[in-house]
């Protein structure tokens, strides 16, 4: 599988948030700074109504949306009604925030190779849930972060970006968490920035960025 991806025109990023939403918040803060390239939030979802990420959509001015899953007779329909949203607002990337549902083949369609998530381990170790307590059980000395393309599997896709984090003595699941938490605060703005600064490429499941001047495959490359 190889494919390019160049955007040569603004990001409208669609933001999917179940809870607390502090990544949703940094990479809000990152576009603030001007640090998201050509990337801008333009609307927010929510599976669950009570998430603090939706009133952090709303105190930034972003538009912020949430659709219970139980109101809706299949997660086809669901899904179909996110996608009515995301297509309304002309939204070009799914970014994943602590969304705590699996992505079903409506959204894998419509945004093939287009949705990242965020986990707080150093894939391919420790997918799913309670990734930081699993990282101490298994007692690994680095732990850390990864963003990763979304595809049908749980925390299987292609990997973007990582961060390293050590594991200290006396570190509990909450100390773990927080040295985690602010990598991530980081890579996923970076990563958003990234993809909207540089041509990029996956061949097999490995992502690269292509550099423009002197990789002999791209257009401007060639003499
Ligand atoms: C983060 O640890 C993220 O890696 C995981 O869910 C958590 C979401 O936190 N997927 P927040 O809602 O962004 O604060």
């Amino acid at each position: 599988m190889e494919s390019d991806f160049h955007l040569k025109t603004d990001l409208r990023v669609g933001v999917l948030a179940s809870g607390r939403g502090s990544n949703l918040e940094a990479i809000l803060r990152a576009g603030k700074a001007g640090q998201l390239g050509r990337a801008e939030v333009c609307v927010v979802l929510s599976n669950n109504p009570a998430a603090r990420a939706l009133d952090t959509a709303e105190r930034n001015g972003i538009p912020a949306f949430a659709a219970a899953p139980k109101d809706y007779p299949t997660q086809t329909a669901y899904e179909t009604e996110l996608l009515r949203i995301l297509r309304e607002r002309r939204i070009d990337l799914l970014v994943l925030a602590g969304y705590m549902k699996l992505i079903g083949p409506v959204l894998l369609d419509a945004f093939s190779q287009k949705i990242l998530n965020i986990h707080p381990s150093l894939l391919p170790a420790f997918p799913g849930l309670n990734a930081q307590r699993q990282a101490l059980e298994y007692g690994v000395r680095f732990a850390g972060c990864t963003v990763h393309f979304v595809d049908a599997g749980i925390d299987s896709g292609p990997i973007v970006g990582q961060r390293i984090v050590p594991v200290l003595s006396g570190d509990t699941e909450d100390t773990l968490s927080a040295r985690i938490l602010a990598q991530e605060h980081e890579l996923f703005p970076a990563t958003i920035k990234l993809l909207t600064e540089r041509p990029w490429r996956l061949t097999g499941r490995r992502f690269e960025t292509i550099d423009e001047d002197s990789d002999p495959e791209s257009p401007r490359g060639t003499p």
